[in-house]
């Protein structure tokens, strides 16, 4: 590998990803040509529909950007297929560095409770310029609908710990040993009490257990509160992005890709305002499973259930269309960094051929 694409690549894997699971492998074919792949195999329940691939993708792709501007280049990008993109470099004078480019490594998911300041009107004003035009960022900072929103991701919550298909997936990607985790989720940067940690690992422990308990009432309840109820009340606001439906009724993944760099930069600045973020993606994962007809748990009411809670409530009023839905997420001041994060794998154990 060049000592250019090391040091591109090197920027590009801190993206986020669903899980931190990391989906992407690079193929360099050359000194300016490579094809950055997404990992087909990584699939879950979590993202039956690869949206939150390609965002992650998008998010790759972005930081590629940013950091060869760095290098006085510029990418060409152009998708091979749903899940190829190929990127190439490109000499370009007179580029200016985008000072978000500084904060590539230090963007971090915050999952504990903010500060409940409103996001000034000038903050959202910058962000929603971010935004290619055929996209929408939709504000919802009132009590009633933090609570209304609350209520939905707990309801998502209850969903996902008494599905037996999360149980594997649940205990792979928690990280018990290190705070600071190369490709699982550190439990420290959860948010949850140590009793509940606690109570958590002893289920995970074995999967007879977990799933005898999370057939009980009330079994979540805890897990709601804290991880749900009252992060989501202590926040500066919750927000939508969205493709606004005329222009693009029928979003692809080259669409999803470009809203995953718009979503990097998005996150980004956030950063550089000093505000943090915390996605609540599985609300809007499930309400689309069910949107879109698909079967994806046994525990089929629960999903009829939040999808109506989500769409009448939060949606609707709004006029936002699920279909067209590609993040959902909270911001606002952080109170503290969350005491581990999660890392990334070596940069070399994403590269399959490396031609150079
Ligand atoms: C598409 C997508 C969906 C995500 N969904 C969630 C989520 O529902 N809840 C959450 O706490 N974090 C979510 N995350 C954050 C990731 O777990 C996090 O970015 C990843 O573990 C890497 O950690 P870092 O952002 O601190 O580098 C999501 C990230 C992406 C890109």
């Amino acid at each position: 590998m060049t000592e250019e694409w090391r040091a591109i690549l090197g920027k590009a894997i801190w993206a986020a990803s669903g899980d931190n699971a990391q989906p992407w492998s690079v193929n360099i074919l050359s000194e300016d040509r490579v094809v950055v792949h997404l990992a087909t195999e990584k699939q879950n329940v979590y993202n039956l529909v690869p949206i939150p691939d390609w965002i992650s993708l998008g998010m790759f792709i972005e930081n590629m950007s940013l950091a060869t501007a760095g290098l006085g280049k510029r990418i060409d990008t152009e998708m091979i297929d749903d899940y190829q993109i190929q990127v190439d470099l490109v000499p370009e004078n007179d580029l200016v560095i985008n000072p978000i480019s500084k904060f590539i490594e230090s963007r971090s998911v915050n999952r504990l409770s903010y500060k409940r300041d409103q996001i000034a009107a000038q903050t959202k004003h910058k962000l929603a310029a971010l935004f290619d035009e055929d996209m929408e960022l939709h504000w919802f900072d009132t009590d009633k609908k933090r609570f209304q929103i609350a209520r939905a991701i707990m309801r998502s919550t209850d969903l996902r710990l008494r599905m037996e298909e999360t149980y594997q997936i649940h205990k792979n990607m928690l990280d018990w040993e290190n705070a600071q985790s190369h490709d699982g989720l550190p439990i420290e940067s959860i948010g949850l009490s140590a009793f509940s940690a606690k109570s958590l690992k002893w289920l995970l422990a074995n999967e007879r257990r977990n799933n005898r308990v999370m057939k009980l009432p009330g079994a979540t309840i805890f897990t709601q509160i804290e991880l749900d109820l009252i992060p989501a009340m202590l926040c500066g606001a919750h927000f939508i992005a969205s493709f606004k439906p005329d222009m693009r009724p029928h979003p692809q993944a080259v669409d999803y890709v470009r809203a995953g760099r718009a979503m990097q930069r998005f996150w980004l600045t956030l950063t550089q305002e000093h505000l943090c973020m915390q996605p609540w993606y599985i609300v809007f994962m499930f309400s689309l499973y069910v949107e879109r007809g698909m079967f994806f748990t046994t525990q089929h009411d629960r999903a009829q259930k939040l999808y109506k809670h989500f769409t009448q409530q939060i949606t609707a009023p709004e006029n936002i269309s699920v279909n067209h839905m590609f993040f959902t997420g909270r911001v606002g001041v952080p109170n503290k960094n969350p005491k581990g994060r999660s890392l990334r794998k070596p940069l070399d154990s994403f590269i399959i051929d490396d031609g150079l």
